[in-house]
């Protein structure tokens, strides 16, 4: 058949990387078609060699359209997503709005890929800082059931979007000016900072990116015995998030075992040889498909814990790369097509 593709937020930081995605894993779309709001409407994005004129999305964009990747904003997935679902258009959403909706699986293709079976029309792709931890985590937890997880994250400024980029990277041609320079899109100075605050705070004291993780980790996982605790932070890193990961284990794990099993795992690369000076870092993250995972050692402190460094490009696993996996796998697995088009209605 002749495969039509929209990228929703074709503009974005994420949407140009879903667009590169498609491209370099050659995807087998007959057709792609760019997206974003009013304001580009007409203004061209490359692909494949020559470049897609951006048109506005409306709702009726999805007319003959088989699968729709969103990553445009929360409340532009919200609004939009039911009226490709109603059209019979598969959509994959980077956003945060239908992750924790029970009609919507929220899948990493390591992790949980027969989530996909029960799709309605609309599947999440999780939060960027969980899905390089689950992909991880679930060959542990396969080996030795995981029990408790404590993550501080380290998240690069491309996570907020092309904006806070721009900001990062124009704070910095400041303050080397002797110029003070004033916030727009974090709260404070990122430059030369570390922002422990990710998305709004809730009632709980913690971030609601904080508790994305706690929250998608169990979805994903299928395991709702899994405890996580998370702290986010903001650091002035333009592509990759790095994590510090404290794991107990009902099973001992040695650090070499665990290795072992990393090493097998899909979708991860370890890099862990600390006499050579050997450890996963953003800068070699960036561009890079896989998750990077090292400093696997004993957490002495309990009878079976590990301490570990999980690295991931952000925008690409974090983000485009996850949700273009998961739409090849819909083509893999003949789930195109929605069977009840009244679910999200
Ligand atoms: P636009 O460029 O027209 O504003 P980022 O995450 O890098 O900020 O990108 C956000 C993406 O989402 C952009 O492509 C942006 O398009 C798109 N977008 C934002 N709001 C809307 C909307 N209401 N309708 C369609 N696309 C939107």
């Amino acid at each position: 058949e002749k495969l039509v593709v929209a990228v929703v937020g074709a503009t974005g930081a994420v949407g140009r990387e879903m667009l590169k995605t498609l491209e370099q894993r050659a995807f087998p779309a007959h057709k792609v078609i760019a997206l974003a709001s009013a304001r580009s409407a007409g203004t061209r994005v490359p692909f494949n060699g020559t470049e897609l004129t951006v048109q506005e999305l409306t709702e009726e964009s999805f007319e003959g359209v088989d699968i729709a990747i969103f990553s445009a904003g929360g409340s532009t997935s919200e609004k939009f997503a039911p009226f490709a679902a109603k059209a019979g258009c598969v959509v994959v959403d980077n956003s945060s709005a239908w992750r924790m909706d029970k009609r919507c699986p929220l899948v990493v293709p390591e992790v949980n890929p027969q989530d996909l079976e029960w799709h309605n029309g609309i599947i999440a792709n999780p939060n960027c800082s969980t899905i390089q931890m689950v992909v991880a985590l679930k060959p542990l937890h396969d080996a030795a059931k995981i029990k408790r997880v404590v993550v501080s994250t380290y998240q690069a400024v491309s996570g907020t979007g092309q904006k806070a980029i721009d900001e990062l990277e124009s704070q910095v041609r400041q303050l080397f000016n002797m110029q003070q320079p004033e916030p727009k899109v974090y709260p404070y100075q990122i430059a030369f900072n570390a922002l422990p605050h990710i998305d709004v705070f809730l009632d709980n004291d913690y971030t609601k990116e904080e508790m994305k993780m706690v929250h998608e980790t169990v979805k994903i996982m299928g395991d709702e015995s899994i405890k996580v605790t998370a702290t986010a932070v903001r650091i002035p890193v333009f592509y990759g998030h790095s994590e510090s990961v404290n794991i107990e284990t009902e099973k001992k794990l040695t650090p070499a075992q665990a290795r072992a099993i990393l090493t097998q795992a899909p979708g991860i690369t370890v890099l862990d040889n600390p006499k050579e000076k050997i450890y996963p870092m953003a800068i070699e993250a960036t561009g890079e498909d896989a998750t990077f995972v090292g400093r696997i050692r004993e957490d002495e402190t309990i009878e079976n814990g590990l301490n570990m460094w999980v690295v991931a490009d952000n925008i690409r696993k974090g983000a485009a790369l996850n949700a273009v996996q998961i739409a090849e796998m819909l083509i893999e697995r003949d789930l195109l097509g929605v069977k009840d088009t009244t679910v999200f209605q």
